[in-house]
C-alpha cells in the first residue's frame, strides 16, 4: 500500500509517472500498426534526458517497459487511452462543450495535439513543476496549443476547484472533464473529494471520462502487482477497496457507461483479451468510463 503524503516530482514518486506514461506512449508509436499516437511524448523524454532518452535509443533494459509481458500491455493499455479520450473530446466539443477540463494533466499533449472548435478553452490543473517542465519542453520544440490553454498550477489532490474559477472556469457552462491516468494513485477519500468536486462544478450536459482500477479483493491486486514486472511505481498504486467511478456518477443521476480495458483493445483487434503470461487481475480489472450528466 502507498504510504500518504510522499514526497515526488517529475523525476521522482509518482512524478515520474509522468515520464513513464509518456515513454510508453512513444514505444508504442513506434510499434507496427499502433492503435493510436501521441508524437509529442518523445519531446518530453527528449527533454528529460538521462535514462527516458536511452528509452528511445534502445539503451534502457532495465525499465520496465522494456519487459516483453508487462511493457507490451502497458503501451498497448497507453495507445487504447490516446484512442478512447481522443474521441471522448471530440465527441464532446461536437456536442457543444466548450470547457475542458484535464485533472492530473501531466504530461498530456492534447491542447497542442487536437484540432478544436473556436472558442474553446483547456483547463490543465497539475503541480507547478510538472506544468513547467512539460511547458518549457513543448516551447521549446517550437509547439503552440490549437486553441486556448490555461495552466492550473495546484496539486490535482489539493484544493483546485477555486483556483480552476479563478483562471475563468464557468460552472454555468458544460464542461468535458478529462481523468487519465490518476485515479489508481488516489486514496478512497480523494477520490471521493475529486467526484464530488466534478459533480458540484458539472452543469447539465457536462461529461467525464475517466481511467480507472476496478474492485478486487487488495490481497489479489497485491500479489498481482508484486509479480506483474512493472517496477517499483506500480507501487505507488493504491489498493484500497472503492467504488468504482461509473457507480459513482450514476447514482448522482449521470448516464455513465463502462468498458473493460481488455474488451476495448479487443474490440479494435488489439492484445488478446486472454494475456499470455503473467498475472491476469490489474489488467482484467482495469476499465474505460464515461459518463453524462443530463
Ligand atoms: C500517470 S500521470 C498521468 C498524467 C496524464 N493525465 C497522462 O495521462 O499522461 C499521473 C498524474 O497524476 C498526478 N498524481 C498522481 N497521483 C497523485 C496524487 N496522489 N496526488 C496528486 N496528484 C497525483 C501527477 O501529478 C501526474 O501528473
Amino acid at each position: 500500500m502507498r504510504p500518504d503524503g510522499d514526497f515526488w516530482n517529475t523525476e521522482c514518486g509518482v512524478g515520474s509517472l509522468d515520464l513513464q506514461v509518456a515513454a510508453a506512449r512513444a514505444m508504442a508509436a513506434r510499434g507496427p500498426d499502433p492503435l493510436a499516437v501521441d508524437p509529442f511524448a518523445e519531446i518530453f523524454l527528449r527533454a528529460a534526458g538521462g535514462e527516458w532518452a536511452a528509452l528511445l535509443d534502445h539503451a534502457a533494459a532495465d525499465n520496465p517497459l522494456t519487459d516483453n509481458d508487462f511493457g507490451v500491455f502497458f503501451q498497448e493499455l497507453q495507445a487504447a487511452r490516446i484512442h478512447y479520450f481522443d474521441h471522448y473530446l471530440r465527441d464532446a466539443t461536437n456536442s457543444g462543450l466548450r470547457q475542458v477540463v484535464i485533472v492530473a494533466a501531466g504530461l498530456d499533449a492534447r491542447a497542442y495535439r487536437l484540432s478544436w472548435p473556436d472558442d474553446t478553452v483547456v483547463y490543465e490543473v497539475d503541480r507547478p513543476a510538472v506544468l513547467e517542465f512539460k511547458q518549457r519542453a513543448i516551447s521549446g520544440a517550437g509547439h503552440k496549443p490549437r486553441t486556448e490553454r490555461r495552466e492550473v498550477p495546484v496539486d490535482p489532490d489539493g484544493a483546485w476547484p477555486p483556483a480552476l474559477r479563478e483562471c475563468g472556469f464557468d460552472p454555468r457552462a458544460g464542461t468535458a472533464w478529462l481523468i487519465e491516468g490518476l485515479l489508481p494513485y488516489l486514496s478512497t477519500d480523494s477520490r471521493a473529494r475529486l467526484f464530488e468536486s466534478v459533480d458540484a462544478l458539472s452543469a447539465s450536459g457536462s461529461r467525464i471520462a475517466a481511467d480507472e482500477r476496478g474492485v478486487a479483493p487488495p490481497e489479489v491486486i497485491a500479489a498481482a502487482e508484486a509479480e506483474s514486472g512493472g517496477g517499483d511505481w506500480i507501487r505507488l498504486i493504491y489498493s484500497e477497496t472503492h467504488t468504482e467511478a461509473a457507480t459513482w456518477f450514476a447514482a448522482r443521476g449521470w448516464t455513465s457507461e463502462r468498458i473493460a480495458l481488455l474488451d476495448y483493445l479487443a474490440r479494435h483487434g488489439r492484445l488478446s483479451a486472454e494475456p499470455g503470461a503473467g498475472p491476469t487481475a490489474p489488467r482484467s480489472l482495469a476499465g474505460l468510463i464515461t459518463a453524462v450528466r443530463p
